[in-house]
């Protein structure tokens, strides 16, 4: 399911079509860098994609050192088209297996990368390797239970499809707490996403997300075009900001593995 992304075409949708309006992106990087044991944080994020969160973290967090890791050549290619910014560095690697040493990182971040991963447990040891004692893991998600977002009042089809693909509250946290971690901070987050429903319809119209590669040519285009309908019936000098609300969960490493480092 991860290799989704390898698609040229779903990384080159991904950035226009998942991009933020800058203050809440900011007000995002806020929060996640909120959760920083230390200023100046060695961050990494996993599954960084088009690496939209490891710019804006190196730029307002005033992060000592980002790196963004994923598998996918297109996604780090369109990273490095439009995210590149000193202190960035883009590598290629996945979840569990991260080309660098360990105990480097004071805090790794996981926005929407949970689902797409094969060994979640695998991911959770190789993340207590990395991270320096006390680091912490910020996991950006939305849970089994929560599924809420308005994509689905257009594609019903989506919900079933994620409440397969994405792991349930619990499973996520036992799968960490295995291995060293523990809860430290659990949030509920929204921030507006577009300016109103013609910009959303516009968006998904480029279908910028894996989830979409589920669907029939018609399921989508019969969701789509009640979008359309609904947008061109938005009042264009009152347009209501389309909102996503996402399940954040802020784990502690308590407990090294033996021979980290
Ligand atoms: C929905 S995108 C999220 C991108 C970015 N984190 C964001 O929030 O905009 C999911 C990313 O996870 C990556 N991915 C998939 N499988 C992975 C794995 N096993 N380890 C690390 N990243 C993976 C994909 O290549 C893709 O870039």
């Amino acid at each position: 399911m991860g290799r989704v992304y390898d698609d040229v075409r779903l990384a080159g949708a991904y950035q226009a079509g998942n991009e933020m309006p800058e203050a809440s992106l900011r007000a995002w990087v806020e929060l996640i860098g909120s959760f920083s044991p230390r200023s100046a944080p060695a961050v990494v994020e996993i599954g960084a994609g088009t690496g939209m969160f490891c710019a804006a973290l190196a730029r307002w967090r005033r992060a000592s050192l980002v790196v963004g890791v994923d598998p996918s050549v297109a996604m780090l290619a369109q990273a490095g088209r439009f995210n590149e910014q000193t202190g960035v560095h883009y590598v290629g690697g996945s979840a569990d297996a991260v080309p660098t040493g360990g105990q480097l990182f004071d805090l790794a971040l996981l926005s929407r990368v949970i689902h797409h991963l094969p060994d979640r447990r695998a991911c959770a040891r190789e993340l207590a390797r990395i991270l320096r004692p006390g680091g912490v893991v910020v996991i950006r998600t939305t849970f089994r239970e929560r599924l809420d977002a308005l994509v689905y009042d257009y594609w019903p089809a989506l919900r079933d499809v994620d409440s397969e693909r994405f792991p349930a509250r619990q499973e996520v946290l036992s799968d960490f707490t295995a291995c060293g971690f523990s809860v430290r901070e659990e949030a509920s987050f929204a921030q507006p996403v577009t300016s109103g429903l013609r910009e959303y319809h516009a968006r998904m119209a480029t279908m910028p997300q894996s989830k979409f590669t589920h669907l029939t040519a018609a399921e989508f285009q019969s969701g789509l075009r009640r979008l359309e309908a609904d947008a061109a019936a938005e009042p264009v000098t009152r347009p209501r900001p389309v909102v996503e609300r996402y399940d954040v969960v802020v784990l502690a490493l308590v407990q090294p593995l033996d021979g980290s480092g």
